[in-house]
């Protein structure tokens, strides 16, 4: 009961946390876009008004106009003007309260690979929070020491760009992959809302007020929110490529995924350029193709590798086998394992062998009802002690096993035999 309550909250909050990011990111691709369309104004009025720029659209039934003013508007400002800030802080809170409930309460299950570092739950909870506040403080750092004044924005956005890099190379050598591209896309968003909350708003605030008092207003105040802004579009591409991969296995069980990473941060801030400068007009396709090409790159980087490098190990599959089960001879799978992958080089290897196999290390969880303790229902509904169910999903799984995915956190100790088996099995065909 317990456990369907969580899934259900954690269903709930996804829901939430995606509807505020998309009318928080909507809303910031909008203004973008506004920005970037604007032109000057033609008529006279206009002209002596002020305004700096204008654009008109057609919408919704009905047709706009609007008008920038940078610093001196001529009309009163007051409660009417529209803030745009509870969309950002609502997609940070319940991203960090899903962060929360799935991943640092369960963070031997979700965050520990024990085949890259042995942490606690409670050490690797801290280290991804760490991450996060971090992150924050070295971007904003960089910021106000590289472009305290705006005046070389071009270099900041290299060394924000290296320290993601950083960031996505340092917690894939630390936690599971689906985690270390979850944590690097949180520590983005983490800065984007956090620029919102520090910079843009206050300094948008003290405008605001110094325009309503008479006073001139610090022009730094507009450039920060400017530059701040323009870094949170750059974040937005990426963020949500790592905030959706975590339904694709092969893209971050990779042992390169730190690259894919890399590779996908850079293809998302080609094509960002492209739709910028498309609104002001500029239609640079070189970009998006360069975008493309990245991504190309993404794919050949992320191949599937021959994780257990399987033509070496089907040819000494015996002799491998029965060293391995020589010193785990009291353990009653060794048996198993050797007269699994014995006959495995000649005759390959049968579902029987295979079903054990899910019997031993997978249905705690992958079960209608699993015995694993918080788990409701078997995850990513895959139920593998039904033989439908496992050749349906046998390349799937093969990816899961090879990469060493599954058993998450290796829980069940699986052995290198049995990915033998399963990579066997699936690669003859799945007979
Ligand atoms: C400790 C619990 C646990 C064990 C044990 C476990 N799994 Fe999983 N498995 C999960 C969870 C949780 C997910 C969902 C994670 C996700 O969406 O990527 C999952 C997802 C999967 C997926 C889907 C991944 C994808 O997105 O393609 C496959 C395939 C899979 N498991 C196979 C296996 C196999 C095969 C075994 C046994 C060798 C196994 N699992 C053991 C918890 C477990």
């Amino acid at each position: 009961m317990e456990n369907y309550l969580l899934d259900w909250a954690n269903l709930l909050l996804r829901w939430l946390h995606v509807i505020a990011a998309i009318s928080w990111i909507g809303e910031s691709i909008y203004f973008v876009m506004l920005d970037n369309g604007l032109h000057k104004p033609k008529d006279e009025a206009s002209i002596k008004r002020g305004v700096f720029g204008e654009m008109f659209a057609v919408h919704g039934g009905g047709f706009y106009h609007s008008q920038k003013y940078l610093t001196n508007p001529p009309f009163e400002l007051n409660e009417d003007v529209h803030w745009s800030y509870w969309k950002s802080y609502t997609t940070w809170l319940s991203g960090f309260a899903l962060f929360a409930l799935l991943y640092l309460a369960n963070a031997s299950i979700y965050l520990v690979d024990p085949a890259k570092m042995e942490l606690s739950g409670a050490a690797a909870s801290a280290i991804a929070v760490g991450f996060l506040v971090g992150g924050w403080i070295v971007y904003d750092g960089l910021c106000r020491l590289i472009s305290p004044t705006m005046n070389r924005d071009g270099l900041l956005s290299i060394a924000v760009a290296v320290m993601v890099i950083g960031v996505a190379y340092a917690t894939s050598l630390i936690f599971q992959g689906r985690a270390a591209f979850l944590i690097t896309g949180a520590v983005m968003a983490t800065s984007m809302s956090a620029n919102v909350f520090f910079w843009i708003i206050p300094g948008q605030r003290r405008m605001f007020n110094d325009i309503k008092a008479g006073r001139t207003p610090n022009p730094l105040d507009g450039k920060r929110g400017k530059q701040r802004s323009v870094h949170n579009t750059y974040f937005t591409l990426p963020v949500v490529f790592l905030m959706i991969s975590n339904h694709y296995a092969f893209s971050y069980s990779h042992e390169y995924a730190w690259v894919i990473m890399a590779l996908i941060i850079v293809s998302g801030a080609l094509i960002r350029q492209f739709f910028v400068l498309m609104h002001a007009g500029k239609k640079l396709y070189a970009l998006p193709a360069a975008g493309t090409a990245v991504i190309v790159a993404a794919l050949f980087v992320g191949a599937p590798q021959q994780a257990l490098e399987q033509p070496a190990v089907a040819q000494t599959a015996a002799p491998a086998v029965a060293e391995a089960s020589a010193p785990a001879a009291g353990e009653a799978s060794a048996p198993a394992a050797a007269t699994a992958a014995a006959p495995a080089a000649t005759a390959g290897v049968n579902y029987a062998q295979v079903h054990e196999v899910m019997e031993k290390r997978c249905v705690a969880c992958h079960a209608a009802k699993p015995t694993q303790p918080g788990f409701a229902a078997a995850p990513a509904g895959l139920v593998l002690d039904q033989e439908s169910v496992v050749r349906a999903n046998a390349a799937r799984i093969n990816t899961a096993v090879k990469s060493k995915y599954m058993p998450l956190g290796n829980m069940t100790q699986m052995t290198d035999e049995e990915r033998v088996i399963v990579d066997q099995w699936v690669s003859a065909g799945a007979k």
